[in-house]
């Protein structure tokens, strides 16, 4: 494998990204993991991302120099690329000209990072400070009109470095570059796929839960469904899937969930659905602050899914359907920041009355979820479902939740998704939902004013939910919708479309 060493740039989960779409397994470790760690992990090569540091300023994000001495493979990207300089003697200070966006870079093609690379490319930069002279030993390959180092190799000692970055769509042979680094430099041979990666996963869980009963969190979203059918392959009856309904589901979700899981469904699993709505809604009463709403949930999650399996008796193992963005936005994993503490990681609670928890999507993006899904004979309509998130419309509700504000939200949300895919829209769209915006303002409705709710349509493009844009959704469609719901659903007077992308918004509005 791979390992790839944040630095905190913003990029870092797209080069790992980029490294398994070359079918390359890679993982994220943070710059702080022990150089021995490392070392154990016997990797094929090492990545350094980009970071929002200054590599020659105190207290900065550093390395050691003995990283760039194990023999493996090193390629800096960005601020990997100075600190590699720097630390081995190069000098990197404040560039006199600072570049930003697309630039023309010249490459020398006798690169191994190179060679299939046109002499002229188009790269994407974003950098303050600059390589002004490489470290003794290196070769400059790279250049642009601003910048002496774009790249610089010592290929003797396989260590490369690049100020632009790669791993980003808009340098257009960035793909080419990384795959040249893996396949020519480190030797990969690109074993990593979706086949592999189910057939490994479901023989791991046999060995690990033995004959011991297992408990699945399951949520009927795309996660959680891929995780207990993969279970239910592996370990079969000993599998007890517990679907909470914590009344903060899609309108008819519930009940479509238990058609799919439930005894009359395709799949051989012990399925208890929990409805627990108002337990929720106690515990959420009064409550607005985001952070401490996504606690709740996910804290009454576990302390429902404790009490069922109390009355199943021993568990030994809680399934769940944590993806590897959901840990490395909780922080947990690498060095970014903690945007929003997710349901499945950031809430649990410290005291869990298992043994164990599995994870068996934790390595993995959405889309090699759903590709796990197709592999593991999910029906594509269930595999494309569009991702919903723990906390469910506790999250869509800005503020307050109260099972008035659920039940308009649901409303709302039906008549968008109807009509969406009345549209034909429904696969093209990456995600799209309505929320309820704690907003009320004034309406006329026949000749009586009124002072109601704004609800707020949300459709977004993304491929990996890290980054994500506006849809253009047709005029007529919106214009549709919004009719519908402030005919039909009661206290709402007007509908808002939210245009931002993420960053600077997030995908779900808390
Ligand atoms: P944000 O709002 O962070 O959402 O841009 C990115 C993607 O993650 C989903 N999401 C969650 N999924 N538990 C989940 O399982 C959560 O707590 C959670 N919060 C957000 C969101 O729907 C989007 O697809």
């Amino acid at each position: 494998k791979i390992i790839v060493i944040d630095f905190g740039g913003q990029y870092n989960q797209l080069v790992a990204r980029r490294v398994r779409e070359c079918s390359v397994y890679c993982e994220i470790y943070s710059y702080k993991t022990d150089l021995e760690q490392i070392k154990a992990m016997n990797p094929m090569g090492i990545i350094l991302t980009g970071g929002p540091d200054s590599c020659y300023e105190e207290g900065a994000a550093s390395c050691s120099k003995e990283l760039f001495e194990l023999g493996i493979p090193v390629l800096g990207l960005c601020y990997g690329a100075q600190l590699m300089m720097h630390v081995l003697g190069g000098h990197v200070c404040k560039a006199p000209v600072r570049e930003y966006g697309k630039i023309e870079v010249t490459v020398d093609k006798t690169s191994k990072l190179y060679g299939d690379v046109s002499e002229k490319t188009i790269c994407w930069m974003s950098h303050n400070d600059y390589i002004e002279k490489a470290a003794p030993g290196f070769r400059i390959v790279a250049h642009t009109a601003d910048c002496p180092v774009a790249a610089a190799e010592c290929a003797e000692k396989k260590l490369y470095a690049i100020q632009y970055h790669p791993e980003v769509l808009h340098t257009q042979e960035g793909t080419k570059m990384l795959h040249n680094f893996l396949y020519e430099v480190c030797g990969c041979s690109g074993t990593w796929k979706m086949d592999a990666f189910v057939e490994n996963s479901i023989r791991a869980i046999r060995e690990k839960v033995g004959n011991g009963k297992v408990l699945c969190a399951l949520s009927g979203g795309v996660d959680s469904s891929v995780a207990a059918v993969m279970l239910a392959k592996a370990v079969g009856d000993q599998l007890t899937c517990v679907f909470v309904d914590h009344g903060l589901l899609r309108k008819n979700e519930g009940d479509e969930v238990e058609e799919v899981f439930g005894p009359n469904g395709p799949y051989d699993l012990n399925f208890i659905r929990v409805n627990a709505q108002q337990r929720f809604y106690d515990k959420l009463a009064g409550v607005e602050e985001p952070e401490k709403k996504r606690k709740i949930i996910g804290e009454e999650f576990i302390r429902v899914f404790e009490e069922e399996a109390k009355k199943i008796g021993a568990v030994d193992f809680l399934v769940q359907g944590t993806i590897y963005p959901d840990v490395v936005e909780s922080g947990l994993g690498g060095e970014s920041a903690v945007i929003k503490s997710h349901h499945n990681v950031g809430g649990l609670p410290d005291y869990v009355d298992f043994k164990e928890i599995i994870e068996p999507l934790r390595d993995l993006f959405k889309d090699e979820v759903r590709k796990a899904g197709l592999e593991l004979g999910i029906p594509e309509k269930l595999v494309y479902r569009q991702p919903f998130p723990g906390p469910g419309l506790g999250i869509r509700i800005i503020g307050e939740v109260t099972p008035e504000k659920v039940k308009m939200v649901q409303e709302a949300d039906a008549i968008y998704r109807e009509e969406i895919a009345k549209a034909g829209l429904d696969r093209s769209i990456g995600q799209y939902f309505a929320a309820l915006t704690n907003m009320r303002s004034v309406g006329v409705m026949g000749d009586e004013r009124t002072y109601d709710y704004a609800i707020a349509l949300r459709a977004v493009n993304t491929i990996d939910f890290m980054t994500a844009e506006a849809a253009e959704l047709p005029w007529e469609v919106i214009g549709r919708v919004s009719n519908r719901i402030v005919n039909e659903v009661q206290h709402v007077n007007r509908v808002l479309y939210d245009c931002t992308g993420k960053p600077p918004a997030t995908i779900e509005f808390e």
